[in-house]
């Protein structure tokens, strides 16, 4: 079979402009025997040629707010290793934190909207999926999926994963959630990562 670009003869046809490969001469720019791929792209409205081309990827985040009480601690250590160990989070009177948390979502942009998701939509699913279940609750007693972990932040931003990660559209992906316990400490995380989703081997 013959592929494109490749005249009768079988000589590579030289680049337009480029030097002819062989003498007889200047080839013509165009040559009709030479099958060619037909393409045709339309852009819609306000889409340059470029932005077609590549399509950029974006990252977009969305800060939410929520307050919860909690104990760090673990039923089968006695008190003073709980203290010792998780501090004044260990308080069994409870006690609480105001958290900051920072959740990122990454696509590619839209060409109709101009946005990777609604912003609303990002909002309206962390009010659904988390804020409504945390915000002002205890966290040992009163969220259901957080039950039987100890609530401490790092075991918090990986729940908060599992419950963001499927509400999001198609197309888009949760790239990082930062939940800040204090305005000093944060954690960050990225998703399961291969060893994880492998059964941690
Ligand atoms: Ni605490």
């Amino acid at each position: 079979m013959r592929g494109y670009g490749l005249p009768a003869g079988g000589r590579r046809s030289p680049l337009p402009n480029g030097p002819a490969r062989s003498g007889g001469g200047i080839p013509p720019r165009f040559d009709p025997s030479v099958p060619c791929l037909d393409v045709s792209v339309t852009f819609p409205p306000g889409v340059s040629r470029a932005q077609e081309w590549t399509v950029p990827t974006v990252r977009v985040t969305r800060r939410v707010h929520f307050s919860a009480a909690h104990r760090l601690f673990r039923e089968d250590w006695s008190d003073e290793r709980n203290a010792q160990t998780f501090g004044d989070c260990a308080n069994p009177n409870w006690h609480g934190h105001n958290y900051e948390m920072d959740v990122t979502v990454v696509g590619p942009i839209d060409p109709e909207t101009g946005f990777v998701m609604d912003l609303k939509d990002l909002r309206d699913a962390l009010e659904a999926r988390v804020l409504r279940d945390v915000d002002h609750r205890n966290l040992n007693l009163e969220v259901s999926w957080m039950n039987g972990v100890n609530p401490t932040t790092e075991n918090l931003v990986v729940a908060i994963w599992d419950r963001v990660a499927p509400s999001l559209p198609s197309g888009v992906s949760l790239d990082r959630i930062v939940l800040h316990e204090t305005p000093r400490n944060s954690v960050e995380y990225t998703g399961p990562d291969s060893s994880e989703l492998r059964g941690g081997s």
